[in-house]
């Protein structure tokens, strides 16, 4: 609140002097001084510049000085100043009264040098102690929040995670059945083809029942057609088992140990994760997702929570792409269409690597670009950002990975997020 260079003690007396005699004491152990007459001016003098802390006197002119502390109490602003009294050595009940208006001590007049520079240097003390204990208690709160935040996110991640992880390996097996089987059955098939071309050789008028039945069937379609389906099954069961792998490495439950972690494995995965959201729809044409991975050495890291960040920023991308086309036509978005590009390369001196995910949405204006990291910051409607991600996303990388988090962007030119991570 208040810097050290601001630091003064304000003495309020109407007395010349007992002001004189009070600010000489305390220039020669070196405090600041400014003084007030009267306790309008003192609290006009408060509001311009708050004092660490106000000797008061009692009685004067115009604002008395039980007056004043009563209005410094009352404000929130300047309730922590500290306020000593000054009294007449006999005078209890104004010393009652002090104290009981918030006054932290008094001290007496005729004054003692020795006894007023002992009273002001301990609650000035206590004043410095006060305020570094909120500044640190502001500053744990604030440290716990996050890593409350971390660890609900965790927690989540990790249930998920385990879900995810348990279902793609439930799918495997009888999915691996499935397309295992599928040879199989290509191979009866034909055999079955050969068998009835047999029939046929060897019976080439089976009558009408047999004649009408083939008609029905339409075999030379048949034959032609049951080969694709049967591919198509393959291909889907192909699929379905490369996405269970992508589900199985994305969801990668997190040890407490660090491990090895293929980065490109881990975006990939990631992006097929995210390929329903990619997908041509009849507002936009699909979003490309282009990937250049150079040769980057596997890293030990936290796997699944670093797929949080590619997943976090990927769907910002996505979100941002989707909104940069309002008010475009399909045509428009065809001819130059939202792109994401992802690539991954090593420094120089082969101690760090980076991931960038650049995307050609709108862009981020400067007003919005410094709170982007901010908890619960979000430019999205409700229901849709969470002001999370980021925030999330920058704590995984720099405060468990010792990494670093950094956007470029500028409006119209698109937005990019630099991961770096050490080897
Ligand atoms: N690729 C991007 N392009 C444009 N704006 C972005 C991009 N990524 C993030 N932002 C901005 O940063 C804000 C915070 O992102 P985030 O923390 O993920 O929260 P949320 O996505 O829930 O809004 C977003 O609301 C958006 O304004
Ligand atoms: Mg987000």
């Amino acid at each position: 609140m208040i810097n050290s260079s601001s630091s003064f003690v304000l003495i309020v007396d109407d007395n010349p002097t007992n002001l004189s005699i009070l600010s000489k004491t305390l220039k020669s152990a070196n405090y600041k001084i400014r003084m007030a007459v009267d306790g309008e001016e003192a609290l006009a003098m408060v509001a311009y510049a708050h004092p660490d802390l106000i000797l008061l006197d009692v009685q004067m002119p115009k604002m008395d000085g039980f007056e004043a502390c009563r209005r410094l109490q009352a404000d929130p602003a300047t309730q922590g100043i500290p306020i000593i009294f000054m009294t007449a050595l006999a005078d209890t009940e104004n010393k009652i009264q002090g104290l009981s208006l918030g006054a932290v001590d008094y001290i007496t007049k005729p004054f003692e040098p020795q006894e007023v520079l002992a009273r002001v240097k301990v609650h000035w003390r206590l004043k410095q102690l006060a305020d570094t204990l909120e500044q640190r208690v502001a500053q744990r709160t604030d440290e716990l929040e996050k890593a409350q935040l971390q660890l609900v996110h965790q927690e989540k991640l990790s249930t998920l995670g385990q879900l995810v992880a348990g279902v793609a390996h439930e799918i495997n097996n009888p999915i691996a059945c499935v397309v295992g089987n599928v040879s199989a059955v290509e191979d009866s098939i034909n055999d079955l083809f050969d068998l009835i071309d047999l029939y046929r050789q060897q019976f080439p008028e089976p009558g009408p029942t047999i004649e009408a039945s083939l008609n029905t069937i339409d075999l030379e379609y048949l034959r032609e057609d049951l080969p694709k389906l049967v591919k198509s099954m393959k291909d889907g069961g192909d699929r379905i088992v490369s996405i269970s792998q992508s589900l199985r490495t994305f969801s990668r439950a997190d040890s407490d140990k660090k491990q090895k972690f293929n980065l490109a494995e881990g975006i990939d995965s990631t992006v097929l994760i995210l390929r329903h959201r990619l997908k041509a729809n009849n507002l936009r044409p699909a979003i490309e997702v282009i990937a250049n991975y150079g040769d980057v050495p596997e890293i030990n890291c936290f796997p699944g929570q670093l797929n949080q960040v590619f997943m976090n920023i990927l769907a910002n991308a996505i979100d941002a792409l989707d909104a940069a086309c309002v008010g475009r036509t399909y045509e428009e978005l065809e001819a130059d269409p939202g792109r994401i590009i992802i690539s991954t390369s090593r420094s120089i001196d082969l101690s760090t690597v980076k991931i960038s995910i650049k995307d050609n949405g709108y862009g981020i204006p400067n007003s919005v670009k410094s709170r982007i990291f901010d908890h619960l910051f979000t430019t999205k409607e409700v229901g849709k950002g969470t002001g999370l991600g980021l925030a999330i996303a920058k704590s995984i990388v720099e405060e468990t990975h010792n990494g670093k988090l950094i956007c470029h962007s500028a409006v119209g030119e698109g937005t990019e997020f630099a991961i770096e991570l050490p080897v």
